[in-house]
């Protein structure tokens, strides 16, 4: 169930004395935003902060940390908190937001993270069918464990069957040995252990809750023996993806990416489309992600070319790009931002990243053969365009988005 808005959140966050803004500029420094230095526990995904409240509060000589991706659930966690501490000073827990996918943004090896709880840690919109983007897979473990201490924990619950037998998986192959396991965790009797909101929810519904513990030991050796360039393949995996331009009388459906806090995409208009799913083709990924973003079933489309985006350190995306001019259905919303059909002649005047205008105007120039265009940036700018093999002359910039964050420029 989606939650209402909450207006009040982001302005109480901002004036929260335990609430961090700007997290990525403590990364390596977290221990100093404590009074006192205390081992640290972090907690990824932590909602409405049910559990995370009575914990820190219990656990005194504890410092936490506690990161979610939406402001409005924040809000009800830094006010759960204020409630378990009632007159004390709420000095060892610190909030911030954060997209857990590029968790290394924000925590270094020296913040000597020595606990990390995952509760419930569903994608941030919960649909089933995104679980391989969940907070366990090996793309996310491996970040946890440049951070992590050695013999750091984490501490793992899910409702989920098949969420969980995947993660323990994942985790004996990024290097994590389990030292405890339940498939019921009303019944073991493990203690501590406190009810977070999804916890409470799902006992009340009689669903057993899996739960277990791991702990950073060596990489495997087929792994940690291999020398350092060939183990940069356990670092996260390249990412497939496919974007869409969809067309209808002369406009593109465009989709304005100002529904999530904290997206990389925040602001900026791009076309439809999404990750692969396992097994999936570009074809079949291309068609499940505009019926899920746009509720339209493509019926003719063209593979238009395929682009390689280098993003400094972060995994290579290889994104296949197509247009449309065929579906059937309704447009319907989106979780992810705002779906408008844009006049072809007014797209190159939104705010786009800069490397989504280089192919845009190939595909609106008429460009009729496929192509293989590789995209480099550096801190958010494009620094290189290369068109099947040959540099090409970068987009002019622009002045600074004007139209960031809500407003309409069209
Ligand atoms: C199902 S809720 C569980 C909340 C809480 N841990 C509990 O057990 O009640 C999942 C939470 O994880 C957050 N989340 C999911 N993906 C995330 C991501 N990539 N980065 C940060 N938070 C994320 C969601 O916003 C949501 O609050």
């Amino acid at each position: 169930m989606r939650m209402r808005k909450k207006k009040w959140a982001e302005p109480e966050l901002n004036s929260c004395p335990f609430y961090v803004p700007d997290p990525r500029a403590v990364r390596g420094k977290w221990n100093g935003q404590f009074p006192e230095a205390k081992p640290l526990h972090v907690e990824l995904g932590c909602g409405k902060g049910v559990s995370t409240a009575q914990m820190a509060f219990d656990q005194r000589d504890v410092n936490f940390v506690a990161v979610d991706l939406i402001s409005d659930v924040l809000g009800v966690a830094k006010r759960n908190i204020e409630k378990s501490y009632g007159e004390s000073r709420a000095d060892n827990i610190l909030l911030c937001i954060h997209d857990v996918a590029r968790v290394s943004q924000i925590f270094a090896p020296e913040d000597r993270v020595q606990r990390i709880y995952l509760s419930f840690p569903n994608p941030w919109n919960g649909r089933h069918r995104h679980q391989k983007r969940c907070l366990t897979h090996p793309r996310q473990l491996m970040q946890y464990r440049e951070f992590l201490t050695d013999r750091g924990q984490i501490w793992f619950k899910t409702d989920n069957d098949a969420l969980f037998d995947d993660s323990v998986t994942y985790l004996m192959q990024c290097g994590f040995r389990l030292i405890y396991l339940t498939r019921d965790l009303a019944a073991s009797g493990f203690q501590p252990n406190y009810l977070s909101e999804h916890e409470i929810m799902y006992r009340s519904q009689g669903v057993k809750i899996k739960f277990l513990i791991a702990e950073k030991a060596a990489l495997p050796v087929k792994t940690a023996s291999l020398p350092e360039q060939t183990r940069a393949s356990a670092r996260p995996a390249p990412e497939m993806t496919t974007l869409c331009y969809i067309e209808k009388d002369g406009a593109y459906l465009m989709l304005h990416r100002v529904k999530k806090t904290d997206d990389p995409n925040a602001g900026k208009w791009l076309g439809v489309g999404g990750h692969f799913e396992h097994g999936e083709s570009p074809e079949e990924c291309l068609v499940r992600e505009v019926r899920e973003e746009t509720g339209l079933t493509l019926t003719r489309f063209r593979h238009r070319g395929v682009i390689t985006f280098c993003f400094e350190d972060n995994p290579t995306e290889y994104m296949h790009l197509f247009t449309a001019d065929g579906f059937e259905g309704e447009l319907t919303d989106c979780d992810e931002g705002v779906l408008k059909w844009v006049d072809k002649d007014k797209i190159d005047a939104l705010p786009m990243w800069e490397g989504d205008r280089v192919f845009f105007r190939l595909i609106n120039e008429g460009r009729e053969a496929f192509f293989s265009l590789k995209l480099v940036y550096h801190a958010d700018h494009l620094t290189k365009a290369i068109l099947d093999g040959e540099s090409v002359p970068l987009p002019a910039k622009r002045a600074p988005e004007l139209h960031q964050n809500g407003s309409e420029p069209i």
